[in-house]
């Protein structure tokens, strides 16, 4: 019987699909806990490409039994979706192996329509969201206002919400926003089929994970997004509106912080960013630009372009204390082959002073300069490697410079996109 918690260390978009893909082998059940139809994951099974916003990975396994927390927000027009393509591709979702919890907010059309019109107004000064309607869905939650899929099952109570939630936005829409306002009466027909849908898998998430910690049964709580989006810990106010750090698995999930046994931070071997923010190993030139072409780095929900730019250890460092991380898995090394010099910021310098943390005021943030170390890179392609000890000299020595960095061991390297494209350290148990 074991927890594991799987985190983003950087700014999402570190690969955390792949890891979580391959640790879902040895879990029986596989939860997400916070973040909505804003993450996005890429997966390649037997040639088939699939991607999933919502469900875990694992519901591609058809003994593992998926669950989405009280901590997601959910879309359920994307979720419906969602279940609706993996059974025409012949998987098996039913309440047997797939449930939502009933205390999870729902993202509703006027969240959409908000986040959206709120971006549009700010312009330049956008957050870069990804339109999902993310935010509006948990201000509603924090606010005391939200719609949970418990109140969607009652058509008396979600009338009156949704009525009166309505004539707060629509002031919203129509004054400030200058969008057209919506109808309660597009929400209320919506909602049997919706009800329909989801009933079958509503549950209790909390109780679910303790009969399956009590039938000794593995656990992986998959985060989204990354420690640097987070809420509170990220580089506010761009970032996203959940915490993807690790201590928010007992909030999203329902369990208690003296149950989870390790937690696996994913890193990717460079930095990316979508969406606006500062971002100090940023690269505008032709390393980013060659980072981003063959690192596919292209968003899985938005298809934007990702910023690109060298490993970044106050970054790390921060994620590891703020994850309490017991494992570090790297991807993406193989985009590395071919640079010459491979360069890890190890410190910032602001105003003539070394920085060594994140600083909390963004003005300051922005005004950091990275300091560098530079490394030797290495031209040896690395997807047929499968220990840590034939890779290339230099790849060896830049794996170990950030353990040094970060204080904490690498236990899985992924040097392509393949599942066994993967090199997976002795020693280290995840489970
Ligand atoms: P929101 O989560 O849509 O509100 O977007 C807030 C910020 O988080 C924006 O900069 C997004 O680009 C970023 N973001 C949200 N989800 C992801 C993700 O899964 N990967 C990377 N960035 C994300």
């Amino acid at each position: 019987m074991s927890c594991v918690v799987v985190v983003g260390t950087q700014w999402g978009d570190e690969g955390k699909g792949k890891v979580v893909d391959l640790l879902t082998r040895q879990a029986d059940m596989v939860v997400r806990f916070q973040g909505g139809n804003n993450a996005g994951h890429t997966l390649v099974v037997g040639g088939e490409k699939f991607i999933l916003h919502l469900i875990p990975s694992g519901i591609l396994h058809a003994d593992k039994h998926c669950l989405i927390g009280n901590g997601v927000v959910l879309d359920l027009e994307v979720l419906r979706e969602e279940v609706e393509a993996l059974r025409k591709r012949g998987v098996k979702i039913d309440a047997e192996n797939f449930g939502v919890s009933e205390r999870a907010h729902l993202i509703l059309p006027y969240h959409r329509r908000l986040d959206q019109a709120r971006e549009a107004r700010k312009g330049k000064t956008s957050i870069g969201t990804t339109g999902r309607g993310i935010g509006p869905c948990y201000e509603d939650k924090v606010a005391r206002r939200g719609i949970r899929v418990a109140d969607l099952l009652d058509p008396e109570v979600f009338r009156t919400k949704v009525e009166e939630n309505l004539k707060e936005k629509n002031v919203l829409f129509r004054e400030l926003l200058q969008v057209d306002p919506m109808a309660p009466e597009e929400l209320l027909e919506a909602r049997p089929s919706l009800a329909d849908f989801i009933r079958p898998f509503v549950c209790n998430v909390s109780r679910k994970i303790e009969e399956a910690l009590g039938q000794g049964k593995n656990i992986l709580f998959e985060g989204a997004q990354g420690t640097h989006l987070d809420v509170d810990h990220g580089t506010y106010p761009f970032v996203t509106s959940s915490n993807p750090v690790a201590g928010s698995v007992c909030i999203g999930a329902g369990i208690g912080p003296t149950k989870i046994n390790s937690v696996v931070g994913i890193v990717k071997a460079y930095t990316t960013r979508v969406g606006s923010g500062p971002f100090p190993t940023e690269l505008d030139d032709d390393i980013g630009r060659t980072l981003r072409e063959k690192g596919g780095e292209f968003g899985a929900t938005t298809g934007r372009p990702r910023r690109c730019g060298w490993l970044d250890a106050v970054v790390l460092r921060d994620s590891a204390r703020l994850n309490g991380l017991t494992h570090l898995a790297l991807t993406k090394l193989d985009v590395l082959t071919g640079q010459k010099k491979i360069k890890i910021c190890r410190a910032y310098r602001y105003q003539g002073e070394v920085v060594e943390e994140m600083p909390a005021c963004l003005k300051v943030l922005e005004s950091c300069q990275p300091v560098y170390e530079e490394w030797d890179g290495w031209e040896e392609p690395l997807r047929d490697v499968k220990k840590r000890d034939d890779l290339p000299r230099q790849a060896q020595d830049y794996l170990k410079r950030i353990e040094e960095l970060v204080g904490v061991p690498i236990g899985i390297v992924s040097v392509g996109p393949d599942r066994d494209e993967t090199l997976i350290m002795e020693g280290p148990s995840f489970f």
